[in-house]
């Protein structure tokens, strides 16, 4: 028999926004009350590169402009922000840019190799061109385009859809940098915080400032909250507070106070009462570590913050009563509790199907 979420393309948004926001409540309600472990009727859904190469509209697109002109113009990144949120009605939008701008802004610019990974114009190593790298300043003016699609999306969402900015975290962004490309173990970057620390200070600092100012920009540009990537934090091992956290804390005491930040370290679950002391309103938690330990880990060590996760991104290549079996799994471990906002444990793989993920939206809207 067909599945019962095979019938959803287009996928019947109107319906499920309306079983979503029944109690009266918009999505951006929900999911700013969730970042605040305010009760809701329903968890907010969003999913971690919800804008890519899983949707068909976005292949069309990218086959026409190339990636880094779909990021660059503003009329298309903001296309592609929407296109997951008309098809799925998730809760947020995040804006469709890469982390990677943040180095290019600062001069040391990207390209993605033929058959996938990274290349970075050349490799950050010698004190002269950490050095050299751009004003911070320089930041918003080369940015420009990112607030430009975020008012643009802004205008089209109203006020009924939270909208998020997001950056990547300093140790994360240095990575892509020094090692030049892929980041394989960070071995250099280790090793440049290990045998020059002033100068991984240097870079670091540079790297905390620029991304701040990112952040607060698209704040003023329509950005409800913002997620900063630490996705290669785990490479930190048991440095993390030195080699990572330290530089995330620095941001997160430039953001505006009113505007919840969430903080996804890949691997560092059990960093996350140290990433909520440190000023993280949302803790978002890969697909290794159950919501309700780091939950209960929070809780011992009297600190409050919403989590963010943690579906494992493979069940989205499964079938609608695998990934529907999952969501449930996911939600009954948080069992209601308040402050939960159901995405992935990680971005959303390019094999992810259609049908999947509209159980899984259909699924956490049923949760009520
Ligand atoms: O969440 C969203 O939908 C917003 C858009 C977004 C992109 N990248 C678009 C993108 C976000 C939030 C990112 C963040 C990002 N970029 C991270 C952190 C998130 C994570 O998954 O850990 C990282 C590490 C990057 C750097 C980056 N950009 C990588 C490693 C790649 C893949 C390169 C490859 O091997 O193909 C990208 C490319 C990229 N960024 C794509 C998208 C949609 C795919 C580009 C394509 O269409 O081929």
């Amino acid at each position: 028999a067909p599945s019962p979420f095979f019938r959803l393309r287009p996928y019947d948004f109107a319906h499920g926004a309306k079983t979503a926001n029944r109690a009266g409540m918009t999505s951006r309600e929900r999911f700013l009350a969730a970042c605040q472990c305010q009760p809701v009727p329903v968890p907010p859904v969003w999913l971690m590169r919800q804008a890519g190469r899983y949707l068909p509209e976005y292949r069309t697109l990218k086959e026409q402009h190339g990636f880094l002109k779909l990021v660059r113009t503003p009329e298309l990144a903001a296309e592609v922000t929407l296109q997951p949120v008309q098809r799925f009605a998730f809760d947020a939008a995040i804006l469709f840019c890469d982390i990677l701008v943040v180095p290019e802004a600062l001069g040391l610019g990207y390209h993605f190799r033929d058959g996938g990974g990274i290349e970075m114009e050349f490799a950050l190593r010698s004190p002269e061109q950490i050095r050299a790298l751009a004003p911070v300043a320089a930041v918003r003016e080369r940015l420009a385009y990112a607030g430009d699609a975020l008012r643009l999306v802004r205008r089209e969402l109203g006020d009924a859809t939270a909208l998020l900015g997001f950056a990547g975290s300093p140790w994360t962004l240095a990575a892509y940098m020094v090692e030049g490309g892929n980041v394989g173990g960070a071995e250099r970057l280790r090793t440049l915080a290990d045998e020059d620390p002033r100068h991984f200070a240097l870079l670091m600092e540079k790297l905390s400032d620029a991304v701040a100012d990112f952040l607060r920009f698209q704040i003023e540009c329509g950005a409800d909250a913002v997620q900063i990537f630490d996705s290669w934090g785990a490479l930190c091992g048991t440095d993390y507070e030195r080699l990572s956290l330290q530089w995330t804390r620095r941001i997160l005491a430039a953001l505006p106070s009113g505007t919840p930040a969430i903080v996804f370290a890949k691997g560092m679950a059990a960093q996350a009462p140290a990433i909520a002391a440190a000023g993280a309103a949302v803790v978002s938690v890969d697909w290794e570590t159950p919501l309700a330990q780091v939950r209960d880990a929070l809780a011992a060590a009297g600190l409050r913050a919403a989590l963010q996760g943690n579906l494992d991104p493979a069940v989205l290549e499964t079938t609608p009563e695998e990934t529907q079996a999952a969501v449930r799994a996911v939600l009954a471990n948080m069992a209601g509790a308040p402050g939960h906002i159901f995405n992935l444990g990680h971005g959303i793989r390019p094999a992810a199907k259609l049908e999947n993920v509209a159980a899984l939206v259909e699924t956490v809207r049923g949760a009520a």
